[in-house]
């Protein structure tokens, strides 16, 4: 957030106001936050974070479909878990676009840049100021660019990595990864476990 205009979207106006001042409370830094209904948070920002179960992915999207703008970039952290069906959060279900990522490009207008990016991070972590949130974040998209700015929002987040996923496909693969990671937390009783990329030590 170091930096940047926040706007938390929400169903409700009053869901999203709330939100923004418990963001802006315990920041424990100065922080531009606000909050919106979901088709304001549209209109009014660059980048677009979804952030919402996968069972809501499409209704929300084509609710806020018309507010999206050309150029803006829409990330996607939903993962199509198990528990769309009432399944388990250790398992997925198959998406008949390929992912919940490739599933969200379909609905956007075309001029709008999808990436996956951040489905691997806790939540836990994220909203802990005063944690280092050790963790790579896996960055893909069919856009180099949308990629870049995605990777250099990342940058802003301390202890976090980011790392170019390559195509918006690879969004399969980084879905998965979720459903292995909430089996972790169960089995060692944690809610923040992460990934870390070894091999790579010219992370730019
Ligand atoms: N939590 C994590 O650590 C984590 C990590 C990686 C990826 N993810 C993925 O990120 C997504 C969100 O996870 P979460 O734990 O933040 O979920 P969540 O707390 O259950 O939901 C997040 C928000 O989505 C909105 N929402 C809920 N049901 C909705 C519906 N039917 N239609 C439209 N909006 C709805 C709600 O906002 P309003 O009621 O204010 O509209 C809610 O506060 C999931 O797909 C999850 O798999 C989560």
């Amino acid at each position: 957030m170091a930096g940047h205009q926040v706007i938390v979207g929400s169903r409700s106006l009053d869901r999203a106001v709330e939100a923004a001042k418990v963001i802006a409370q315990t920041a424990g830094r100065p922080v531009r936050v606000s909050g919106l209904s979901n088709e304001n948070a549209v209109s009014q920002a660059d980048v677009v974070v979804l952030t919402i179960p996968f069972t809501a992915l499409l209704e929300t999207l084509k609710t806020v479909k018309p507010n999206f703008k050309p150029g803006q970039v829409l990330v996607n952290v939903s993962v199509p878990l198990e528990t769309a069906i009432g399944g388990r959060a250790t398992r997925t279900v198959g998406v008949w676009a390929g992912s919940a990522g490739e599933l969200a490009a379909s609905v956007v207008p075309k001029t709008v840049s999808v990436v996956t990016a951040f489905n691997n991070v806790s939540a836990e972590l994220l909203k802990d100021p005063t944690k280092q949130v050790e963790c790579d974040v896996l960055v893909c998209s069919n856009d180099d660019n949308a990629k870049k700015i995605v990777l250099d929002l990342v940058k802003g987040i301390a202890g976090a990595r980011g790392f170019d996923a390559g195509a918006l496909e690879n969004s399969r693969t980084i879905e998965q990864i979720t459903a292995l990671l909430v089996s972790l937390n169960i089995r060692y009783k944690v809610k923040n476990t992460g990934l870390r990329i070894t091999g790579i030590s010219h992370v730019s």
